[in-house]
């Protein structure tokens, strides 16, 4: 029997920071309205022909994979968790196999959108607990600024989102008292719809028929977010994920050292963390400056949580996620 620990961690965002008020240059908003209603103050966008899904993605498994003291030829297998991939096929798994010279191991690709990462962890977790991986990459990296709706119709969604990528290498642990305890995962495709990009996909509208249609006001290729409903879910589904994960371990929330929750909206977090009577040295959030970045906004917030000295051997630490799917889950680490 062996457990799963992550052994290197790492993030690379744009250099290119855009602030709300670049933002309100663009579209009808502003810096108070955004600040109040989510907390973010900036977010990183790609500059086109510089970075993609896949590069960036790259640059944070480099830094992970030197953190984790191992060599590129010890991974065995890449999970690779984003909603923005390069191309429609085939995913960045395999773009990241080749680009970082990785020998031909397997390359899976997750679309599980603000899920992703927590869904990628658990793939790694079970296949290094079956004994069959030794050592899996995790990636969570998107690119968000060049599809959406940079006008004053598309504000509700694209003021929240930003690009960037986090990985962790996650890797065999023999004490089982130790790393990954345990991962939980939910989805309930009763509201796919309700936080979706809709073309182009094969079931309503491809690609020829948005060239064929011609159409200015089409907006079914921008994302849309029903965002209240999505919050009042959110709230209701990360709270529930957190406790199913500490009761199935004997834990309780005093237990947790740290909480990184997907960074989907400041007020989610503040709302969990209440519930929970955790202090504020107990949640790590960033979503000031980078907003949401889905599949990457936790290995981001995690690397930058353990580079600062807040993730120690022996804590607690609980990943959980809500998003698109609707999609849920949550991880339990013994640090
Ligand atoms: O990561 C995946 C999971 N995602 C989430 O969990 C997100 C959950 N949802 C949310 O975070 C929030 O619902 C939002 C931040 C998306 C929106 O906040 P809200 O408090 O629910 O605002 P709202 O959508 O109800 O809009 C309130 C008003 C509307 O105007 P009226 O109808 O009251 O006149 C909007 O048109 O704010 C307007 N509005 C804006 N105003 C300025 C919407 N977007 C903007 C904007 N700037 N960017």
């Amino acid at each position: 029997m062996y457990n799963s620990k992550i052994i290197g961690l790492g993030h690379y965002v744009p250099e290119n920071v855009v602030t709300n008020d670049d933002l309100s240059k663009l579209m009808e908003t502003n810096d108070e309205w955004i600040q109040e209603r989510t907390g973010i103050k900036e977010r990183r966008h790609v500059v086109k022909g510089e970075d993609t899904t896949t590069t960036m993605g790259v640059k944070a498994a480099k830094i992970a994979i030197e953190r984790a003291g191992i060599d590129k030829d010890d991974i065995d297998f890449i999970v690779f968790a984003t909603l923005s991939p390069d191309y429609y096929f085939p995913g960045p798994g395999v773009l990241v196999q080749r680009d970082l010279g990785i020998k031909t191991v397997g390359a899976l690709d997750v679309r599980n959108q603000c899920s992703g990462f927590v869904y990628g962890i658990s793939v790694a977790d079970q296949y290094i607990k079956s004994g069959m991986y030794k050592n899996v990459l995790v990636i969570g990296s998107e690119v968000h600024s060049t599809g959406l709706d940079m006008t004053t119709r598309g504000r509700g969604v694209s003021v929240i989102f930003g690009d960037g990528a986090g990985a962790a290498v996650v890797s065999r642990e023999e004490d089982t008292t130790k790393g990954i305890l345990s991962t939980h995962l939910h989805s309930e495709g009763q509201h796919a719809e309700e936080l979706s990009l809709i073309a182009p996909g094969m079931g309503k509208r491809w690609v020829t028929d948005i060239i064929e249609e011609n159409d200015p006001n089409d907006e079914s290729y921008y994302p849309y977010m029903n965002g209240q409903f999505v919050f009042k879910n959110a709230v209701v589904r990360f709270s529930e994920v957190i406790m199913e994960g500490l009761q199935m371990n004997g834990l309780s929330p005093s237990d947790i050292n740290m909480l990184v929750p997907h960074q989907a909206n400041l007020r989610i977090s503040q709302f969990v963390q209440k519930k929970f009577g955790l202090s504020n040295d107990q949640v790590y959030n960033n979503i000031m400056n980078y907003g949401n970045t889905t599949a990457a906004s936790i290995p981001i917030a995690l690397t930058e949580a353990w580079e600062k000295g807040k993730i120690n051997s022996g804590d607690l630490v609980v990943l959980a996620a809500f998003g698109s799917g609707f999609t849920w889950g949550s991880v339990i680490i013994k640090w």
